[in-house]
């Protein structure tokens, strides 16, 4: 056995309710890093193409319904049995509950996509953050990583990175440029995080 073999596995449990891209890179981030995995995907919607990627990438998805998250401790139960080094949100749309907040402290993050506090809170992901930093001509936006707490978009920021937005932004490019930034920090900043 060589020395790698002998060292813990850190864990990340990813939450997604869309599309995955994130997921599926941080995956492929850790996937040539010995000590740290992506263990489990679960999402919130039952047509979600993260569930698609997940098969794809060998993971059998973790699949659960608005009630089972938020009116059961099913999903608590689960996170307790799977031990969860880090559960990082990547375009999870649903409020995570006052409960795994609490037996995960400082074990929670998430990312939004514009430099917060700007255009966070209830009702503000994706598209709609894109729209409104185009629709008020701001000059740079960005992503934001921060520990999750029970209000939306509000918990202490574990880092910030900005692009510029040019005149000839429109939503759906602003979009493309955000997942880029997010492509390149994300994994990193996670990595970082489980290190320290
Ligand atoms: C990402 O841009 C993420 O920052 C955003 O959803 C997108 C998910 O993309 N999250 C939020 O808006 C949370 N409020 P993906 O499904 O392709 O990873």
């Amino acid at each position: 056995m060589d020395q790698k073999s002998h060292k813990k596995t850190k864990k990340i449990v990813i939450f997604a309710s869309g599309n995955g891209t994130n997921a599926v890179n941080i995956f492929n981030y850790f996937s040539s890093i010995d000590d740290i995995e992506v263990s489990h995907i679960f999402s919130n919607n039952r047509k979600a193409k993260v569930l698609e990627r997940a098969n794809t990438l060998g993971i059998t998805p973790v699949y659960f319904d608005k009630s089972a998250l938020l009116n059961s401790d099913d999903i608590l139960i689960l996170l307790d049995e799977i031990k969860p080094d880090l559960i990082v949100l990547a375009g999870f749309l649903l409020k995570i509950p006052q409960k795994i907040i609490e037996a995960f402290p400082h074990k929670i993050i998430n990312i939004h996509p514009s430099l917060l506090p700007k255009y966070g809170g209830k009702g503000m992901y994706g598209s709609k953050v894109h729209e409104a930093v185009i629709a008020n001509k701001e000059a740079k936006s960005g992503i934001s990583i921060h520990y999750v707490n029970p209000v939306y978009d509000d918990g202490e920021i574990v880092s910030q990175h900005e692009i510029i937005v040019t005149e000839d932004d429109t939503p759906d490019n602003l979009a493309d440029k955000i997942h880029q930034l997010e492509y390149t920090h994300f994994p990193k900043v996670i990595h970082k995080i489980l290190s320290s």
